[in-house]
């Protein structure tokens, strides 16, 4: 058999592979991506693919993989990969849920706070001795304790940051395909239509998966159903936005702020103009970028893929029909 690996992992994690005496082609970078031209040849090769959510698993791509029996992607997302045509071909696709719950929802809940309160241009002032000294109104931000919350896609992630919020003795407020009873009960989560969580809620969270009823999910008409003083949180996908209307809305201080860890496209392009927002605090995608979290992701990437390969079900299997046919 041989195996696909398109970024640079650590060979121990591989073990499982080379036990088994199977060959693993593996792209030399682990912070860039292999070039299509790439991907589409050495995928014709591979009975086993470990992508991940920067991989571009298109039908023409996936269609190339003649001899592809197992996909994993290394993220919990995985509107990157084509699945009806994985469905057609018959290849399950792995994910790996679960494991990135936890470090996700510390990631967005640092994002809110670091947004509301200024974090980072606070620690740039200090290291960049602009700091003119104490001001009454210096650096003041919005406050988090006790302010309502708005979960957009209540899954794992979004129960995870609510559980978070109930600590801070936020309101929460939510809006998901699916109601969550339980969570009402346990959390006091109420239920809302979006357009009510978006004018009551003073921090707008948005966690769904970028689907075809997600795409441009908050727009212009969105942020402008917001409080002035509202702080907006992506840490879904860039496709959920409308980036020019969120632009907008925050050169005309429509909203308050925003904080962000996923983009249209990343990495963020050189001129995009949201590079020119004082009140747009922007990471590079690192919801999960914890070691631990992404050391298991990487050993249940590495599973899926021996299961596929002996015809075994996968840990987590984004495309179950594989195995109804
Ligand atoms: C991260 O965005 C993931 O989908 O795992």
């Amino acid at each position: 058999m041989q195996i696909l690996v398109t970024r640079k992992v650590d060979e121990e994690y591989l073990q499982p592979f080379y036990q088994r005496g199977w060959q693993v082609e593996m792209w030399h970078e682990a912070d860039h991506p292999m070039p299509r031209t790439q991907l589409l040849e050495s995928i014709r090769h591979a009975d086993g693919l470990f992508t991940n959510l920067a991989d571009p698993l298109d039908q023409e791509i996936i269609a190339a993989g003649k001899k592809l029996k197992v996909i994993s992607t290394m993220a919990v997302g995985f509107d990157n990969i084509h699945i009806p045509t994985a469905i057609q071909m018959g290849i399950p696709v792995g994910y790996t849920p679960g494991v990135l719950t936890e470090a996700t929802a510390d990631l967005t809940f640092a994002l809110l706070m670091a947004t509301a309160r200024r974090i980072v241009e606070g620690a740039e002032v200090v290291r960049e001795k602009r700091w003119p000294g104490w001001g009454p109104f210096y650096l003041t931000g919005q406050p988090v304790y006790g302010r309502t919350i708005g979960i957009i896609g209540m899954g794992r992630i979004g129960e995870a940051v609510a559980r978070r919020a109930r600590g801070f003795q936020m309101p929460i407020l939510y809006h998901n395909r699916k109601r969550r009873v339980e969570l009402e009960h346990e959390l006091g989560a109420m239920y809302v239509g979006l357009e009510e969580l978006l004018s009551r809620s003073d921090y707008v969270v948005l966690l769904a998966p970028a689907t075809k009823e997600t795409y441009h999910l908050m727009g212009r008409d969105q942020f402008k159903l917001m409080k002035k003083s509202a702080i907006f949180i992506n840490v879904s996908r860039g496709q959920n936005v409308d980036e020019m209307a969120l632009y907008e809305a925050l050169a005309q201080h429509e909203i308050w702020a925003a904080g962000l860890d996923v983009y249209q496209e990343e990495p963020l392009p050189a001129d995009h103009p949201f590079r020119q927002l004082p009140n747009l605090l922007m990471l590079p995608h690192i919801g999960s970028a914890e070691i631990d979290t992404r050391e298991a992701m990487v050993k249940i990437t590495v599973e899926n893929i021996c299961r596929g390969l002996v015809g075994e079900p996968l840990l987590y299997t984004a495309n179950p029909q594989v195995y109804e046919r």
